[in-house]
């Protein structure tokens, strides 16, 4: 019964079968088309509200928890990344915190696959020119680019989507390194991936580094300028994790400096602005987040939601839980 719903606020409106399955079972308030509900508008939403579901664009930081209604019980995060919520507020506040993983591990990986590809066989390059009338394909010695089948590529960070990115890489013939904060024998043995003792050494070898570590205070600018540094000359980097485990501003000196071959981008540091000199290089493909944008992750992302809340609602523990 409509009285009995329990509130819950969206900062944005999310895909059509999911808000019909909110709005059967919660008292839900939302923004429309592309709206975002923001700053005091959300405050205003949120009084006796039991649950906010934020984006993970969204910044929910310190100061923003403190001004939360104690009728708040949790923040149940549209996406995988809870690098945006200050998890250690929400638990002095007594909120619960849950994510959404799993559901986007594929399209982030396939994402990850065609960055790499489109980065290393130049499409930025060969579109534009195309778009401009430049039909350049029958250059036989000229304008080269460089393959990716049978490279070497490195992870970093061998969760749920790193071992997704390394079964696919595995698949065009790529010879697969790995770091991670622990060794993954089974995966060594399941996936025939090689465990590199510590990033340095994985990036003297690589043709290729992808990023997959959670951004932490730990790994933010993991990617500094020694490390861009240390990868090989001509090596591409990769990146659908986030944008801040790399030194944008280091990235822009070591593509202009020519030692890196070009780099494949969903995620920047300071989204949704580019480092300046970013967009003018012809190397870099540059893609606005779209990891997870696809019809069908965005709709399981959002059900995800809604179970981690029914959960929570039905038996006192959240799916999963973060916090
Ligand atoms: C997440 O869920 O953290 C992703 O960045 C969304 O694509």
């Amino acid at each position: 019964m409509p009285g009995e719903k329990k509130k819950l606020v969206l900062t944005a409106h999310w895909p059509g079968p999911v808000m019909a399955a909110l709005d059967a079972d919660y008292d839900l308030t939302a923004p429309e088309g592309d709206n975002r509900l923001t700053g005091e508008a959300l405050f205003d939403a949120l009084q006796g509200a039991w649950a906010l579901a934020p984006v993970y664009y969204d910044k929910i930081d310190a100061e923003f928890i403190a001004r939360l209604p104690a009728s708040l019980k949790i923040i149940a995060s549209f996406g995988v990344g809870v690098d945006h919520i200050d998890l250690g507020a929400a638990r002095t506040k007594n909120l619960r915190v849950s994510n959404t993983p799993d559901v986007l591990t594929a399209d982030t990986a396939d994402l990850t696959i065609g960055l790499m590809i489109a980065a290393a066989r130049g499409f930025h390059e060969r579109e534009t020119a195309l778009r401009n009338g430049d039909w350049a394909g029958s250059a036989v010695g000229e304008s080269l680019h460089h393959r990716v089948s049978g490279k070497t590529l490195g992870i970093i960070g061998m969760g749920r989507i790193g071992r997704a990115v390394a079964r696919r890489a595995r698949a065009f013939d790529m010879d697969v390194l790995y770091s991670s904060r622990s060794r993954k024998p089974e995966l060594e043995a399941s996936l025939g991936i090689i465990w590199c003792e510590g990033i340095d050494a994985l990036l003297a070898e690589a043709d290729f580094v992808s990023l997959h570590p959670a951004l932490t205070e730990e790994t933010r600018h993991l990617m500094n300028a020694r490390r861009l540094g240390l990868m090989k000359q001509g090596a591409y980097l990769i990146n659908t994790g986030r944008g801040a485990l790399v030194d944008e501003a280091a990235l822009v000196e070591a593509l202009k400096a020519g030692h890196l071959g070009g780099a494949g981008l969903d995620v920047y540091e300071r989204e949704p602005q580019l480092a300046p000199g970013l967009a003018d290089m012809a190397n870099v493909t540059l893609l606005p987040h779209i990891g997870s944008a696809t019809t069908e992750t965005r709709a399981a992302m959002g059900l995800r939601v809604k179970e981690n809340l029914d959960a929570y609602r039905d038996t006192g523990e959240p799916g999963d839980a973060v916090v």
